[in-house]
């Protein structure tokens, strides 16, 4: 379990209900924990990436992104990785540059999945949108706040199309969702193969 306080009143995130999340189809074809977990382990390295502004979390409109730092937020997803038997490696730049620098070595370097709230490069960035199509990595857009329901420059995304998926408005926990869904869902059936 692990505990976040934001948005006023702590949230607990279960992770035995994320169980469900997985579908009957592609449990069957999961071999025992065991051996599932020990292939997850040799495969899986992940990457979180936070973009523009991310570092004044917890300080920036806390009635918007919440009280959460940046440090406590990456320390609470390493031990939600360690739960799903991942690796991650947590980076943070407000320069497009050095994002884009970033997801080319994760790239590179093997990784299977990328978790990104890129802050306003979403809405403005070919640069990271490129990169992504470019790099092939499977990657996740999360944003903190419901951006659909926000000022309308908020509602495109130039990275989106280019994801996996996107998970908008569920607080902080987008990131262990999205992190759950590269450890569990993104190339399950090939690590039964
Ligand atoms: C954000 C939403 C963006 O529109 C904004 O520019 C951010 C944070 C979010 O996490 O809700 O910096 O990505």
């Amino acid at each position: 379990m692990l505990e976040y306080a934001q948005f006023g009143s702590p949230q607990q995130v279960s992770f035995f209900f994320f169980e469900g999340f997985v579908s009957r189809k592609q449990k069957k074809s999961f071999p025992g924990n065991a051996s599932r977990d020990r292939l997850r382990n040799i495969m899986k390295k992940i990457g979180i990436l936070n973009g523009v502004n991310l570092n004044r979390l917890g300080l920036r409109e806390p009635e918007i992104y919440g009280k959460t730092t940046l440090d406590d937020l990456e320390h609470n997803l390493q031990e939600t990785a360690k739960t799903l038997g991942v690796e991650i490696e947590c980076f943070q730049s407000n320069h497009e540059g050095a994002l884009v620098d970033k997801i080319c070595e994760w790239a590179d370097r093997g990784f299977s999945g990328i978790v990104f709230n890129p802050g306003a490069f979403t809405h403005t960035s070919i640069a990271l949108r490129d990169c992504i199509a470019g790099c092939a990595v499977p990657t996740i857009e999360v944003h903190i706040s419901n951006v659909y329901s926000r000022e309308e420059f908020r509602h495109t995304s130039l990275i989106a199309p280019v994801c996996s998926g996107q998970i908008a408005g569920l607080g902080l926990a987008g990131y262990d969702l999205a992190l759950f869904w590269h450890a569990n869902v993104n190339g399950a059936l090939l690590v039964t193969q």
